[in-house]
């Protein structure tokens, strides 16, 4: 565990860039510091490796004050990763990953095997190992940026800005990896962005800091956008609050009508049916769109039925806003809820919808 302990950082000069600054980063998790330009971001990531001290108040690891531990100890257990990768351009690529390695003293072989497992680990191509950082793309970059700060596995992962310079694909598909690979290391990682979807896409919670250094509110992402503690931070965090807020929320507790799905085979003798719509259903369970029984033809083959467009969502799996969008893709205004292997669940209705959206957002109107 991080802990920032009443920090203050005022340069030479006078501009107080983090004042008093109070906050824990738990263990194994990702804590986004975010905010707008010259908030104090960069300069209270770097009061944890010490690359900046602080003139007031302590930072502590796992209860020990920085500062009294010898900077190239205390890096040793922290990996660093900022925008633009910042990789040595005159080395190749499996040797700026395994620059710590070797620092550590370790055999050139093994560096260099730790190495290349590590490019394979953010989705690099081991042919990729030989060439110069300037013949590697940005968002390639990027990954041995990660790689290179993952090599000595330190517990503790710094990350400023290390996606910002990569286009939104690029950056979309880095933010992913990051999370799969979180997900199986469990590192201990301060990530800080101006970005406020990132923040929110990866933090299990978000730090949002004002100019001048001050936390204006430190919560888990669902929290932040329900609940706003001020102004400031509800027009931080932008348009489309509630509708990004449903992303958060479960769909495994919605309500799930099994009488509104026909098998395709009993299509016909649903004509008498009083719904006006019912989700047509392959042989294989599989979802074939939305018939109104009304319509149907009197006679012909299950070719001759024509569903209608439909959009569904794995119960359960996908939150409440794949729901949303899955209903208003169906001209009945349900959602079709499958299972992971895209079989029909069940339909949750508009109606069943609709409550479960005025629940959700409840807290965010306020
Ligand atoms: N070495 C320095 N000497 C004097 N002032 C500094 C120094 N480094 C940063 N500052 C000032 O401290 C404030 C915070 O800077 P910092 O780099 O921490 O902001 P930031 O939130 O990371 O901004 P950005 O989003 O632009 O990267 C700014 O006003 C900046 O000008
Ligand atoms: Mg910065």
């Amino acid at each position: 565990m991080i802990t920032f302990d009443g920090v203050t950082k005022r340069y030479a000069g006078g501009t107080v860039a983090v004042d008093d600054l109070g906050l824990e980063v738990p263990t194994g998790e990702i804590t986004v510091f975010v905010g707008p330009s010259g908030c104090g971001k960069t300069t209270s990531l770097r009061m944890i490796n010490r690359m900046v001290d602080p003139t007031g108040g302590r930072v502590l690891l796992d209860g020990v004050d920085v500062t009294t531990i010898d900077p190239p100890t205390l890096r040793r257990g922290i990996g660093y990763v900022i925008q633009q990768a910042g990789l040595f351009p005159h080395r190749k690529v499996v040797d700026n990953v395994a620059t710590v390695p070797r620092l550590l003293g370790w055999e050139r072989r093994r560096a260099r095997a730790r190495a290349m497992e590590l490019l394979e680990r953010v989705g690099l191509e081991a042919a990729l190992a030989d060439r110069y950082p300037f013949q590697l793309s940005g968002g390639q970059q990027q990954r041995v940026g990660v790689a290179r700060a993952l090599a000595a596995d330190p517990p503790v992962l710094l990350m400023d800005e290390p996606f910002s310079a990569v286009d939104p694909v690029v950056r979309a598909s880095l933010q992913d990896e990051l999370l799969r690979l979180q997900a199986e290391l469990r590192k201990t990682i301060v990530f800080v962005t101006h970005d406020i979807d990132e923040a929110i896409k990866l933090g299990d919670r978000v730090a949002v800091l004002r100019v001048g250094g001050r936390l204006a509110q430190l919560d888990a992402p669902a929290r932040l956008l329900a609940e706003p503690a001020d102004d400031f931070v509800r027009e931080f965090l932008g348009r489309d609050r509630g509708i990004r807020l449903l992303s958060f929320v479960p769909s495994g507790d919605l309500p799930l009508r099994t009488d509104l799905t026909v098998p395709v085979s009993a299509a016909a003798s649903a004509r008498g049916t009083a719904e006006p719509w019912l989700a047509l259903v392959d042989d294989g369970g599989r979802p074939l769109g939305w018939i109104a029984p009304r319509s149907l033809p009197d006679s012909g083959t299950p070719a001759d039925l024509r569903p209608e467009p439909y959009g569904t969502f794995v119960r359960g799996r996908d939150p409440l806003r794949s729901v949303l969008d899955a209903a208003l893709l169906s001209p009945s205004g349900h959602a079709i809820a499958v299972d992971e292997s895209g079989r029909v669940e069940g339909v949750v209705t508009r109606e069943a919808l609709d409550a479960a959206l005025a629940r959700a957002t409840g807290d965010a109107r306020g």
